[in-house]
């Protein structure tokens, strides 16, 4: 059984307790265009029933790097949310496949396979300031040119600007594991998200979710298991493949003991 706490390493991941589990867009430019969900600790929103919470608004630290890049960056590698499907080739300049990525933290992983997948595009979805801060530094650090970030609801996000049957993949890699009981209905991986997210997956496109919350993993298959949409490439947990650098709170953790498991699944139709 893991028992160590989700975000052990606090300087590298973003908070992710069993009570806040996201930072706040900390400018009033970015929470306007945000509209945050209301911070009522209710874990689904009235017009939506199957809208899922899975992060709560709250200040944090952020460095002054992140804020800088925050201010110089955003417009160049962001695009806004908005109600309306988005033009993934106007958004990377190019036709490629598209793999998003829901809750990148600090970026790092990120980065790392952008870098050694140049011939996809990356769409990188988070809420939290210091993270888009942080990938912000990242691409412009290592002149990655394949990824675009969302700062806003990942649930909103695919609901509305990703086309049905479009994406090439979807990475969903250490979400926040809300390990109480009572909070478990915050957790991002349930049967009607994964629903939407199957849907918007091309045929033959993969989900590859990644935990290091045993519990957590068990829901991941016991969830993806039940999508019609979906089928396991491996019995159960897959090998973690090639292209998911192993991070470093992932090293930390398994020097400690601890398990991660892999899930991907794939369409099938
Ligand atoms: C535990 S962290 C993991 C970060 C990173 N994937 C890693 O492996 O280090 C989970 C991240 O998901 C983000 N997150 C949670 N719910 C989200 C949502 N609905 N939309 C966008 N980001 C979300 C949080 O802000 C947080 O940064």
């Amino acid at each position: 059984m893991n028992t160590h706490p989700p975000s052990a390493d606090a300087a590298d991941r973003p908070p992710a307790d069993d009570t806040t589990a996201s930072q706040p867009a900390a400018t009033a430019q970015l929470q306007a265009q945000d509209s945050p969900l209301p911070n009522d600790g209710s874990a689904t929103d009235a017009a939506h029933p199957s809208h899922i919470r899975s992060f709560v608004h709250r200040r944090g630290h952020i460095t002054q790097g992140q804020r800088d890049a925050l201010e110089r960056l955003l417009e160049q590698w962001s695009i806004p949310y908005s109600p309306r499907l988005l033009d993934v080739t106007k958004a990377f300049g190019r036709q490629a496949p598209t793999i998003l990525e829901i809750g990148f933290g600090m970026g790092e992983t990120t980065e790392k396979i952008a870098l050694s997948r140049p011939g996809d595009n990356f769409l990188g979805v988070e809420v939290f300031n210091a993270g888009v801060g942080s990938l912000l530094k990242r691409i412009e650090a290592s002149a990655v040119p394949n990824i675009r970030i969302v700062q806003h609801d990942a649930v909103e996000v695919v609901r509305d600007m990703i086309a049905p049957d479009s994406l090439a993949g979807v990475h969903i890699y250490f979400p926040d594991p809300w390990p109480k009981k009572r909070h478990h209905k915050r957790r991002l991986i349930q049967p009607p998200f994964v629903k939407l997210l199957a849907s918007r997956l091309a045929p033959g496109g993969y989900l590859h979710c990644a935990t290091d919350w045993e519990n957590y993993a068990e829901q991941m298959l016991e969830v993806l298991g039940a999508e019609p949409l979906l089928a396991n490439t491996a019995k159960d947990y897959a090998p973690r493949p090639d292209y998911r650098p192993q991070t470093k709170f992932e090293t930390r953790g398994l020097r400690l003991g601890h398990g991660v498991w892999d899930l991907i699944f794939k369409r099938v139709a």
